[in-house]
């Protein structure tokens, strides 16, 4: 009876000391081989009682993609084993995953009716700067890989949004972009707005860059990406196979130069954080809300509060995790100089006066959280 009693103080102590690990964000983060994670601009997949962490193996002198996208597995959101290299890098010269190409923000969601792992990410060709502004996809049979790369593309070739009725297509049809050369006047933000882009764009397909993906209530799945070089981002929801967009999109806040795009609901309101555009510099956070994913997206200023919340704590969102009724907002620290240096930031999110705030914290743990 001792013996019992011992036993299961023992396991009382392990569980609670497995919660109680603090979470530091900005420091390193060592999984359990003792290296820190590498996983960056990453998301996070659950399925039973296991977190699957996707992120972009960063290489230690390169930000282009060496390896590939990485997975890591935890039971518990604070002790993390490497489970490898989920999508490898491609070493066939002209691949569209060449070794050396650019691999960002890659994320995956389950199919329950195919039964098959989706993973999309931003692709850019190797040796082509971010000039290609493509998603790429592939697919898995298990949550750690392999992934089988399936396609890349620009998103929605000859679709305008679903907004766009016979009034916003006549005013598409006047757009020149011969009359606007010249960014940033008060005319080429307005034409903007009003499709100049999306126009040029319509034949080959909108660029889509920074992303993430989202599983809402109903089943149905959404890529939402930053496009029309970077100043307008699009919400595409994707066919019943998550492989492939269903052809309807929306823009969110455009022209309004959107990046880093991490959502999340609550009480049917839809949130979203993102960045502004300043390469791996970071910015201060916006965020929007909207009672449909379809729209209206209102702005609200930035949710972060603390030291150097103006600038995101340093970071840039990158996912915004669920775990039980609370969430969690994940950014990147970037480290361009040294990319596989790169932290990470993870802050419960808590709401005031029913907006989402993200306040810093050095050290927090999960103790309060009810993870099931
Ligand atoms: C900001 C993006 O959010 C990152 O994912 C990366 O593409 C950098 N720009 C590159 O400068």
């Amino acid at each position: 009876m001792r013996k019992l009693l011992l036993l299961s103080a023992l396991f009382i102590a392990a569980s609670a000391s497995a919660d109680n690990k603090p979470i530091r964000s900005g420091e390193l983060w060592p999984d359990t081989d003792g290296r820190h994670i590498n996983a960056h601009g990453g998301g996070i997949m659950k399925l039973g009682n296991t977190y699957y962490w996707f992120g972009e193996h960063k290489a230690d002198t390169t930000s282009s993609a060496m390896v590939g996208v990485t997975c890591y597995a935890s039971e518990d959101l604070t002790t993390w084993r490497n489970c490898g290299v989920a999508l490898s890098v491609s070493d066939e010269p002209g691949s569209e995953i060449e070794r050396g190409c650019v691999l960002e923000r890659p994320k995956v969601i389950y199919n329950k009716v195919t039964g098959k792992f989706c993973m999309w990410f931003h692709l850019e060709l190797k040796g082509r700067g971010y000039s290609a502004a493509r998603y790429g996809v592939a697919v898995g049979n298990r949550p750690e890989g392999p992934y089988r790369f399936l396609y890349s593309q620009r998103a929605n070739p000859g679709i305008y949004p679903v907004e766009f009725g016979e009034k916003e297509l006549a005013v598409v049809d006047t757009l020149d972009g011969e009359h606007f050369k010249e960014w940033w006047t008060l005319t080429w933000r307005e034409a903007i707005k009003e499709g100049l882009f999306l126009k040029r764009d319509f034949g080959t397909g909108q660029m889509a860059r920074d992303m993430t993906l989202y599983v809402d209530d109903d089943g149905k799945a959404y890529h939402i990406f930053s496009s029309e070089d970077n100043l307008t981002l699009h919400i595409a929801e994707l066919a019943p196979d998550f492989l492939h967009h269903s052809g309807r999109y929306t823009r969110v806040a455009p022209g309004g130069q959107n990046e880093a795009p991490a959502i999340f609901k609550k009480d049917g309101t839809y949130w979203m954080i993102t960045s502004g555009c300043t390469g791996w510099a970071p910015n201060e956070a916006r965020m929007f809300s909207a009672p449909s994913i379809w729209g209206p997206w209102t702005q609200h200023p930035t949710p972060c509060v603390g030291p150097k919340a103006e600038i995101t704590f340093e970071g840039q969102s990158t996912f915004i995790l669920p775990v039980g009724d609370q969430f969690i907002f994940m950014a990147d620290i970037w480290r361009p100089r040294h990319p596989s240096d790169a932290r990470y930031i993870w802050l419960p999110i808590t709401f005031e006066d029913g907006k989402p705030v993200v306040r810093w914290q050095d050290v927090w743990s999960f103790d309060q959280f009810n993870k099931k």
